[in-house]
């Protein structure tokens, strides 16, 4: 029997992240793969953010955000930021969080954190592409990183993939 092959764009490793964002008084955040660093001196990172999110208006706004990188047992999480849009409910609902250095709010329970001031945002597809300086970061619980895995978001998908 054949097997249909994956395309290659699904086998890309990838980690898996909440990327939250703040302006006049909201708050915002969403489950984001598109994060990379991108420089070292001074230390850059970017994020992908499509243009029908509520979180890319306010780091647009804002001009801040938080990248929080995921333990392993945090799927749920995940799934909570990236399965609905902020605008309908509140994500935050229950979370305990601060305000970060930079703006943006900084959930406590994530292992770890890197809080960004936009630096440039440009249009890249149907994507905002913001990269970001880090103005502060830190260690909450360290533990293995939650890895992309497809089965875990297949009744959810990513928002705006191609076909
Ligand atoms: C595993 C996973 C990865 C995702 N990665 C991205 C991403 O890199 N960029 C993006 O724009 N959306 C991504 N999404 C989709 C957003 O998280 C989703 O559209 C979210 O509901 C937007 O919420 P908001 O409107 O509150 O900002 C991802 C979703 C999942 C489940």
């Amino acid at each position: 029997m054949m097997h249909r092959l994956n395309p290659a764009r699904h086998l890309m490793p990838q980690a898996v992240f909440v990327v939250t964002g703040a302006a006049g008084g909201v708050h915002a955040g969403m489950t984001a793969c598109w994060v990379v660093r991108v420089s070292h001196r001074p230390p850059l990172y970017a994020v992908a953010i499509h243009h029908g999110s509520q979180t890319r208006d306010v780091v647009a706004e804002g001009k801040c955000f938080c990248i929080h990188i995921l333990r392993a047992d945090q799927v749920d999480l995940a799934r909570r930021f990236g399965s609905v849009s902020g605008r309908d409910v509140d994500k935050f609902a229950g979370l305990a969080w601060r305000t970060g250095a930079g703006g943006a709010p900084v959930l406590q329970d994530a292992m770890a954190f890197l809080d960004c001031h936009v630096v440039s945002a440009g249009e890249v597809g149907d994507h905002t592409l913001f990269v970001g300086r880090l103005v502060d970061e830190g260690v909450l619980r360290e533990a293995p990183a939650l890895i992309f895995r497809p089965a875990d978001f297949a009744d959810i998908g990513q928002s705006g993939e191609e076909e």
